[in-house]
């Protein structure tokens, strides 16, 4: 069975067993810094994704979200994205996404959040340029 937990200083030498773009010294990095959060899913036979991110004054920024190939469509990458926005998006989230990645796209419009924005040529994928676009969520109480 799958369990959300926060992450913590242990587990940043396994990230890149899930994403190889997240070295520990990556990771280490941003852990330092004080408004870093993050959370990880895994089972009994160990980490299968991570979300990580940074929040200044209830404003959370996703920096990144991963799951592993084979575990994916299986609900972990919302049930991290959920978790994260529970605990630490109080005012709101935001994030960029590399245009055309249509599967973290759907993740973030199924949360609830909206393009407000494009970054041109932001990444840079097979030598070639591609946008970033900027979504937001809001997560405050309107009383509405
Ligand atoms: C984006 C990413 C994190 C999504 O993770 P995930 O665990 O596959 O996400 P989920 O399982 O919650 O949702 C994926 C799909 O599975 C479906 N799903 C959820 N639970 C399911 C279940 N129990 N059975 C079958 N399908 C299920 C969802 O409805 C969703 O379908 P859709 O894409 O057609 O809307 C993953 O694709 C990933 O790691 N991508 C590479 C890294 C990346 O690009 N990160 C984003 C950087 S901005």
């Amino acid at each position: 069975m799958i369990k959300v937990r926060p992450i913590n200083r242990n587990d940043l030498p396994l990230l890149d067993s899930v994403d190889e773009d997240w070295p520990e010294a990556t990771t280490v990095q941003y852990w330092s810094q004080p408004a870093f959060a993050g959370m990880v899913a895994e089972d009994k036979d160990g980490i299968k994704g991570f979300i990580l991110g940074q929040i200044v004054s209830g404003e959370a920024e996703i920096i990144q979200i991963t799951v592993i190939n084979e575990a994916r469509n299986q609900g972990i990458g919302s049930a991290l994205l959920d978790e994260f926005l529970k605990n630490h998006a109080t005012l709101g989230c935001y994030l960029d996404v590399m245009e055309g990645n249509e599967e973290a796209i759907r993740l973030y419009q199924r949360a609830g959040f909206r393009v407000t924005g494009r970054r041109q040529g932001y990444y840079r994928l097979d030598g070639e340029r591609r946008d970033a676009l900027l979504m937001r969520l809001d997560t405050r109480e309107t009383g509405d």
